[in-house]
C-alpha cells in the first residue's frame, strides 16, 4: 500500500456517533453529539471541544447517558452536533424521548438501541491540548433494547445499525454498520 503524507487538521477515522444526554440547570433534559468516545470494562471516556454547552453542563451535574444512534436518527444527530443547548432545549425542538434513568441522574433517550449511564470521575484539560475537555467517567448502568438481544440476552451483533463517522475536517461523513 503506497501511503501519501497529509496535512489535514484532523482525521477521525470512524467513530460511533453518540447523543450524551444530561438534565440542563432547570431540570429539563437536553443533549449534544459527540464521536470522540470509548469505553473499557467500566469506564466511560469521551472528548469534547471545551466550548460546548453540554460540557460545562455536565462538568456541573456529573451524570450523563451515552446513547448509541442508529441510522434512523441522522436527523438528530445532525440537529444536536449543530445547535447548542446554552440556546434550545433539543430534546424538544427535535422530539426525542426523555425516560428518566433508574442508577443516575440523567435522562435516556428512548429512541436509542443501547444507553450506558454514567457518573463523571474525572476531568482533563491539558495545557498541551487546549481547548479540549477529555472526561473519565464510572459506568453505572447498561441498558440495550430488547430486540436487539438473543435468546441468551446477550448482543445480536448483526441486529445494530449504529452510525459511523469519518472525516478530516473538510470531506465528512457517515456509514452506516449495516
Ligand atoms: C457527527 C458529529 C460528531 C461530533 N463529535 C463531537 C465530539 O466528539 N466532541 C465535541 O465536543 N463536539 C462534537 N461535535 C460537535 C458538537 O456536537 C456541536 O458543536 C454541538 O453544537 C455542541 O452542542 P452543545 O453546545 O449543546 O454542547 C460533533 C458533531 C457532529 C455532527
Amino acid at each position: 500500500m503506497k501511503k501519501v503524507n497529509v496535512n489535514y487538521e484532523k482525521l477521525y477515522y470512524g467513530f460511533p456517533v453518540v447523543l450524551v444526554s444530561y438534565y440542563d440547570t432547570d431540570g429539563t433534559p437536553n443533549v449534544t453529539t459527540v464521536s470522540s468516545s470509548y469505553t473499557l470494562r467500566d469506564m466511560m471516556a469521551l472528548g469534547f471541544s471545551s466550548k460546548g454547552y453540554g460540557i460545562k453542563r455536565i462538568k456541573e451535574v456529573s451524570d450523563f447517558v451515552v446513547n448509541i444512534a442508529d441510522s434512523s436518527m441522522e436527523e438528530a444527530v445532525k440537529f444536536c452536533g449543530s445547535k447548542t443547548g446554552a440556546e434550545c432545549k433539543k430534546f424538544d425542538s427535535i422530539g426525542l424521548t426523555p425516560v428518566a434513568s433508574d442508577v443516575v441522574h440523567a435522562p435516556v433517550i428512548k429512541e436509542c438501541p443501547i444507553s450506558i449511564e454514567c457518573s463523571l470521575t474525572d476531568v482533563i484539560e491539558s495545557g498541551n491540548h487546549l481547548g479540549i475537555t477529555n472526561i473519565l467517567a464510572k459506568i453505572k448502568g447498561r441498558l440495550v433494547a430488547e430486540e436487539h438481544l438473543n435468546r441468551e440476552g446477550r448482543l445480536n451483533v448483526s441486529a445494530f445499525d449504529d452510525i459511523i463517522y469519518m472525516g478530516d475536517g473538510v470531506s465528512r461523513g457517515f456509514r452506516n454498520m449495516k
